[in-house]
């Protein structure tokens, strides 16, 4: 049997009427509709047919987010009051019928109104199969009712109650409580996996600017469903936090929706898990247009599969960590407008794509080759690019410090010219809206013909991060590439970390460069020599189109034609052989070059 989306007491109700009742959640208000008459009208029709109170919930963006049926003189009121500031309203209004024909709010209605902090909280008194009259409350303050007096169903006021909602807000937010210009925000961090996996987040939330002042580990295979961490241990939790008096608490794993709704019930802080952790470091960071594009995308993706019931995002009035974004104002949009800025998003991505395709594309033209240092977090890697290119890149001791893509011009001493990328740290756990986001900056890595994968020998966790990095590398099918380990940060590595075949550097002191440089120019004569074509005279058009393919390191005349040396791809030369039944000299071209 179908389950349909309509609360409260349903039974008896036929499924044709509850797939009716259904189709409200569709149901979009037009800006400046407070009720619509036609709302009301069905509304008012449905209720005289079940006898029943009918509630809809209705977001200040217009949406309905929630349908509840009840008894011929009540009907369960849902709590939409906002965790993130038990202060302001809640951004939902109430609508709801009394088929007893009078539209006259009760004692119950109002005392919800005040419970559940509703913007506003409406009855319409039913008669016949059609709406009689209306009245509506708004909060003015924890105590304060303003109840303007009922009116007849045609005569709702919308603009004037629908400002009349914007100005209790401003009211009872005026004495808002936290501000995140306080100080920094207090986190309790809970794990359920391990020590250093927690410790990893404590690292991640310093990062964003919280400070620690408590980490729990409880080890459990399975979450538990409602709560993640089991009722007893939230209890319990809730405890610790408030003794410690911290006013957030992260999680080390993915939550649903519902999971930190039930938890911020049971702890009455704020919950963030890692990934929002992780997402918020992300928006912080973000410098360049597709950086924040990716991230704002990224956002907007884990959230939309977030929405708690019906659809309603959690406001994010109270600020501070798990709230920031390129797209701030943005947080607090509702479904539709959640998936009308991912299209956007999306549509401005696939712009930037394509430049970053082209700019790609001109550079296989001219044939340099790109070399990427990949790793994870915080191992060295833009310190590295600064250390061997004399590049000015940010690098610092936090995690996440480089999010956008930073190359630079390098040349072998053989005079092979190459770029050196520095990307973007991976990191266990790394939320996959976040690697689908950045797919594009990681495929830069992906599409490298040499990577570097830089380790941070000074790490404990040096073998587990290697595995994270495998395996993001596997998950953006770079596996191709010829790749050299590095150990980095020796001259602060105890003991000497064993990795056999790997080459031990520190970015910092300069040490083992000399090797990784010569590394790299091996790895790249490998894929990239020089390669002489000798082009008859009869086919001296020929020139002209293989130039751009790579970089001209000699020419030669002959009686013949000419002797063109390049610096290409191993692979596209021999893919000219084939197609242009060009000759190479026996020696491999070396003579070509003058
Ligand atoms: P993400 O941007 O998070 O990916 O970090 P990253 O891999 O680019 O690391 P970054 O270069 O920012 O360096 C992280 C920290 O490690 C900084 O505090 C550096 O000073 C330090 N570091 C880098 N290389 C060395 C080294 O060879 N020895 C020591 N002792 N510290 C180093």
């Amino acid at each position: 049997m179908r389950k349909y989306n309509v609360y409260g007491n349903t039974e008896g109700v036929r499924d044709a009427l509850l797939a009716k009742l259904e189709e409200l959640y569709s149901y979009e208000l037009e800006e400046g509709e407070f009720l619509p008459r036609e709302l009301m009208a069905i509304l008012a029709d449905y209720s005289c047919r079940l006898n029943r109170e009918i509630a809809v919930y209705i977001t200040r963006d217009g949406e309905i987010v929630h349908v509840a049926v009840g008894t011929d003189c009540d009907v369960e009121l849902t709590d939409f009051r906002l965790r993130r500031n038990a202060r302001r309203l809640s951004r939902v209004r109430c609508v709801h019928t009394h088929p007893d024909g009078d539209g006259h709010l009760s004692d119950v209605d109002l005392s919800a109104l005040k419970i559940f902090r509703y913007d506003a909280m409406t009855a319409v008194g039913v008669r016949d199969g059609a709406a009689v009259n209306v009245q509506t409350a708004f909060l003015q303050s924890d105590t304060e009712v303003l109840m303007p007096p009922c009116v007849p169903w045609h005569r709702v006021p919308d603009r004037d109650w629908l400002a009349q909602i914007e100005a209790c807000d401003a009211l009872v937010g005026a004495g808002e409580t936290r501000q995140v210009s306080d100080g920094p925000e207090k986190a309790v961090l809970m794990g359920i996996e391990s020590r250093e996996s927690l410790e990893e987040l404590r690292r991640l939330a310093e990062t964003a600017g919280a400070q620690v002042v408590g980490m729990f580990l409880q080890k459990r295979d399975r979450p538990d469903g409602a709560l993640f961490i089991g009722r007893g241990r939230a209890e319990e939790l809730a405890r610790e936090a408030q003794a410690l008096d911290a006013d957030l608490c992260i999680l080390d794993e993915e939550l649903t929706g519902i999971q930190t709704r039930n938890l911020e019930d049971v702890l009455r802080i704020k919950v963030i898990d890692r990934t929002t952790l992780i997402l918020d470091i992300f928006a912080r960071r973000a410098s360049s247009a597709e950086g924040k594009l990716q991230v704002e995308l990224a956002q907007l993706q884990y959230q939309s599969t977030r929405l708690i019931g019906q659809g309603l995002v959690l406001s994010r009035l109270a600020g501070g960590i798990g709230t920031r974004g390129p797209g701030e104002s943005r947080l607090e949009m509702n479904r539709r407008r959640i998936r009308e800025r991912m299209t956007e998003l999306r549509r401005r991505l696939a712009e930037v794509e394509k430049q970053r395709d082209i700019r790609r594309k001109s550079r296989e033209r001219n044939g340099t080759p790109v070399v990427a240092l990949v790793g994870y977090t915080n191992s060295g890697k833009s310190t590295l690019l600064n250390a061997l290119t004399g590049a000015g890149v940010y690098a610092e001791d936090q995690l996440f410090a480089t999010l956008d893509a930073v190359s630079r011009r390098m040349e072998t001493s053989e005079k092979t010219e190459y770029l050196l990328v520095d990307t973007v740290g991976f990191i266990r756990k790394l939320p996959h809206t976040l690697v689908s986001a950045f797919r594009s900056t990681l495929e830069e890595a992906a599409l490298a013909d040499v990577l570097v994968i830089v380790n941070d020998g000074s790490s404990p966790e040096m073998a587990a991060q290697h595995d994270t990095v495998e395996q993001v590398l596997q998950e953006l099918g770079a596996t191709e590439a010829p790749r050299i380990e590095a150990v980095n940060k020796c001259d602060a590595a105890d003991p000497w970390p064993t990795f056999p075949g790997a080459v031990m550097i520190s970015a910092k002191t300069g040490e083992g460069l000399t090797e990784l440089k010569d590394r790299i120019a091996r790895a790249l004569q490998e894929n990239h020599a020089p390669v002489t074509f000798r082009i008859p005279f009869d086919r001296f058009g020929l020139v002209a189109q293989i130039r751009p393919l790579g970089r001209v390191i000699g020419e030669k005349y002959t009686e013949t034609g000419e002797e063109l040396t390049m610096m290409m791809a191993r692979e596209d030369a021999l893919r000219l052989v084939r197609r242009w039944g060009l000759e190479m000299p026996e020696d491999g071209g070396e003579s070509g070059a003058e």
